[in-house]
Parts: structure tokens; sequence; C-alpha cells
């Protein structure tokens, strides 16, 4: 009889061990009934050269199937000493058996060419499995810092390897514009690039004197859409409005307030705002309908946070503005530009998405809420009646340091450890049943303006990314210290995938930036600012 298996990770609900082991062997075949076939050729390609198995189709060996009996996304692993058999409630489902697979074998059949001849064994068990939540996202800022193509997939891979099925992928912002727009050619040509970077956080006023820039064609997004879809992705894009625009103002200043000038080059929030005048909605609608030619998903990110009204206070046009709707004044001004994107999404069959502060004013029907500010938004979005998506910065913000130590590269935000990322919990105290059942899931976020390559996103995602993983998979209740025992072994499966993760025992000399001082800041004055920010929602909610 086999231990039950102690290394997954996320946690399977159920492992049982039994007898003996399934050998992969070159002759081992594989097969998949209707409706699993991309996955099988998913196994196929992801194990196929690292363990020399090139698993032919054929009965006997690995057998995948969907089972309308198992949950949507649950699956139900069999490893008997003759065969493998993974059952699906979808073909998400079987994908996650099969990425279950993946972790059960020694940590070479993870590499992309053969180092080992095996033998690769696999102890008899039976796992059955499910998630607890719908949303199991993860947040990429691809406008502080472009990422390749190649980059974005690769992080893809990492993604669903643990299990997360969202991506959602922050497109533009003040520093860099990154999408290609057909009829709009200065986003890319002016707002694709910036022409220095702060060099860590502000405060310092330090610039590294480098143009930065990049950004992904049609084509490359298409690329992205498909590879995410073959593995159960769904990316949810985001294109900030009506603040985090500078970029796009850089490049067409009619839409902005006056403001002529660059990309923004430092981090923190532009005041150069779009502004409210018929053009700009025009703009942002011409926008959102590429961004919905080229996103099947039901929902697109408006973006909506931190969005400053200083300049619509002085505006000729934004005050014309308010009295023609009858508002009460410019705080009044992004509800209403918000209500407009949201009717223009609905003539799509598209919804809204967009960060809490839309919930301020009222948030229009059927928008679903990434709530960031600390935790108090997520009820206050479900107790308006609104589908939300818990992203707390105290909490998952993965560019938040992950330790006091003076040698964590650029530290910036509330110390957020590993054990505080597993304790994360989507669901806060005090929601009745029916307010929890709106609250869709988690997510992480990598905001990227001090991750300037994929080996910083690497080390500030993981291990954490996996800690999260767990708390968005696994049922409540979970044990750290369980979930610590198991790392060694996951992380020996993130050496084979070539993942450059922070290590336990703390920072190496060479992750240090010296030349990038960060801002570290403390729970307690991080909580005081956050209540003062939402101050707002509970005048709202009261
Ligand atoms: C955000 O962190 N501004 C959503």
């Amino acid at each position: 009889m086999n231990e039950p298996v102690t290394s997954l990770i996320p946690l399977p609900r159920a492992v049982n061990g039994s007898a003996g082991s399934f050998r992969l062997e070159t002759t081992t075949s594989l097969s998949a009934d209707p409706g699993a076939e991309a996955v099988s050729g998913w196994l196929r390609a992801a194990l196929g050269p690292a363990t020399g198995c090139p698993l032919p189709p054929g009965e006997g060996g690995i057998r995948m199937r969907l089972d309308p009996g198992l949950p949507p996304e649950g699956y139900l692993l069999d490893v008997t000493p003759a065969g493998v058999h993974i059952g699906g409630g979808s073909a998400a489902g079987v994908f996650y058996g099969a990425q279950t697979l993946r972790q059960l074998l020694p940590p070479a059949a993870l590499r992309r060419a053969a180092i080992s001849a095996g033998p690769w064994e696999i102890p008899a068990q039976r796992i059955t499995d499910e998630p607890r939540f719908a949303w199991r996202g993860v947040l990429l800022d691809v406008a502080r810092h472009f990422m390749p193509v190649s980059d974005v997939l690769r992080f893809i891979d990492l993604a669903v390897f643990h299990k997360l099925n969202v991506l959602h992928l922050h497109l533009t912002d003040d520093q860099g514009w990154r999408i290609e727009v057909p009829g709009l050619p200065r986003l890319t040509e002016v707002g694709s690039w910036r022409s220095a970077s702060m060099l860590g956080s502000r405060g310092h006023e330090r610039y590294d004197g480098r143009p930065h820039g990049g950004y992904y064609t049609t084509a490359d997004l298409r690329e992205i859409v498909a590879f995410a879809a073959a593995r159960h992705i769904t990316v949810v894009p985001e294109v900030d409005m009506p603040g985090h625009m500078q970029a796009a103002i850089a490049a067409y200043p009619e839409l902005g307030n006056g403001f002529a000038g660059p990309v923004r080059s430092a981090w923190g929030i532009s005041e150069h705002v779009l502004n409210v005048g018929p053009e700009a909605l025009d703009f942002c609608r011409a926008v959102l309908d590429h961004v919905c030619d080229v996103f099947p998903g039901e929902l697109i990110g408006i973006g909506g946070d931190e969005c400053p009204t200083t300049e619509w206070r002085d505006s000729p046009s934004a005050r014309q503005r308010i009295r023609a709707e009858g508002l009460a004044g410019p705080h009044e001004l992004q509800p209403w530009f918000t209500a407009r994107l949201a009717e223009h999404l609905a003539t799509r069959g598209r919804r809204l998405f967009g960060w809490d502060e839309i919930l301020a004013g009222g948030a229009p029907p059927g928008a679903v809420v990434a709530a960031w500010r600390g935790r108090a938004p997520t009820t206050h979005a479900v107790r308006a009646g609104h589908q939300v998506v818990a992203c707390p910065d105290i909490a998952v913000y993965l560019d938040y340091r992950q330790s006091d130590d003076p040698g964590e590269p650029t530290p910036v935000g509330t110390r957020l450890t590993l054990a505080d990322v597993f304790a994360f919990d989507p669901v806060p105290d005090g929601l009745s049943e029916s307010e929890a059942a709106l609250v869709l899931g988690g997510q992480a976020n990598v905001w990227t303006e001090h991750l300037e390559s994929a080996r910083r996103v690497d080390y500030q995602a993981f291990p954490r990314l996996c800690a999260f993983a767990e708390t968005v998979w696994g049922p409540p209740g979970r044990d750290f210290a369980g979930f610590s025992a198991r790392l060694p072994a996951h992380l020996a499966r993130l050496d084979a995938l070539g993942v450059g993760y922070r290590p336990l025992t703390g920072p190496r000399p060479w992750d240090a930036r010296p030349d990038a001082p960060g801002h570290p800041r403390d729970l307690a004055g991080r909580l005081a600012e956050l209540h003062e920010m939402t101050a707002g929602l509970r005048r709202v909610a009261t």
C-alpha cells in the first residue's frame, strides 16, 4: 500500500494510496474519448520530449474521458499498475487531472528535453479533486514593463501548472500602451514606449535613462488567447480608463484635458485623465470594439481605478457634461462614464469588469468587481449585488515585499510572506450564504513597476503563487504546515521548469537592487490609508 501522496500543490480533495505502481514506458499508449482529444494532444507534447515516451494513440496505458457525473472542473485520477485513467467533468477537469499526473512523475519529466531515461514510475493511487472557486486568477501587468509574447506564454503554462484559470492582462497604463488598435496608429507609435523608467519607488527620483517599450500586435494577442484557451485559461483583457490613460493622451492629446506631454516615466498615478467629451467616449468605444474582437470572453476590463478628478474640476467641457447630464459634480463623472461603457459592452454581449472604485456612485448592473483596496470592498460589492473577485492588496499583491530582509529587491508595499498569502481567503468574514455565492474567487496581482524581466516576475510570483493556488483551489481550513512539508518537492518541480523563484531562505546577494530603492510600508499604516480610501464606499453602503 502506498502512503497517500503528500507533495501535490494545490492539494487535492482526496488521495487514497493503493498497492504497486504504474510505469510509463516508450510503448505506453494514450487514448482519449470524445471531448478529451485536445488534452491528450497537450499531454503527449508536454511529456514526450523529456521522458522519451511518445505516447502513441492506442488502448491500454493512459486513458482520458469525460465523466458527466463529476463536477465541471473536477477530475478523478486512477493510477493502477495496469494503467492510468483520467476522468473529468469537462475537458478542463481532464486537463487538471493531467496536470496532477505531471506532478506525480519525477521532476525530470517536466523538463523540455530528456536528461534521464527514467524509470517514470507513478505510485498507484486514486485522487478525486475539484476546485473551490470558479475564478482562480492572476493579473499580469504588461503595461509598466512589457513582456514578450514568449514570456507571457511561459507564465500561462506556470499558472495552469497550479490549476489557475484566469489571466487578467493589464494592457494599458500611464507608462505604456501595449495593444495595437486598427485606425489608431499613434497609440503604439507614441504610446507604447517611454524615454526612461523610474528606478525604484517614488520619493527617490532616480531614473534609468533608458527607453522602454513594446506592444502586442493583433496576431500576438490572438496567439496568447488561443494558447491560453488550449490550457483552459480565460484571458480577461483590461484597458484602464478614464484614469491611468497618460500614454494614450500622449499619443492623442485631444483625448485629454489640455495635457501635451510624454508617456509617463515615473511610477504612481497621473493626474492626466481622459476628458468626458463625445470624442473621448467614441475613442473608448472603438478601443473596446477591437478588444471584443480579439478577446472572446464575456468579461472586458475597463479598469476604473485611481482616477483623479483634478483636471475635470477645471475643465469647461467637464462642467458642460455635468450640467447636460444633471450630475452633482466632478465626482459623478466617472460613474456616468463607466455606465456608458457598460451599455456599449452590452451591445456586444459582454459584461464590464472593473476595479472596486466603480462601486462609488453605483456600478452598472451586471458589472463584476475586482476588489483590491483591502478586504472591505469585497463585502461592499456583494452587498450591492455584484459578483466579485477578491484581490486585496494586503493579501495577494505579489509585487509587495516577501520579508523584512533589506536585501529584498525594491521592497515595496506591506510585508506579504508565503504564510500571509497562504492565509488569504477570498470570502470575508460575516457574509451570508447568498452573499458569499457572489464571490467568484480570488486573484493574485503581479504589478510590474519594479519587475522589468521574467526573472523578476518569477522571483516575486513564486513560490507565493503556489500558496495562492492552494487558497483558491482547496477547501477552507488549510494547513500551512502541510503545505510547507509539500513545498520542497514542489520547488524541485519549479527547478525543472526553470522558474527563478525566491529561495525560502531569503534573497541571494544578486537579488538585491541597491540601484532601485523601495519604500516598505507597515500594515497598520496601510490599513489606515485603505480605510480612508474606501470611505466613499461606506457612505454608499449606509
Ligand atoms: C490597483 O492596484 N490600482 C488596482
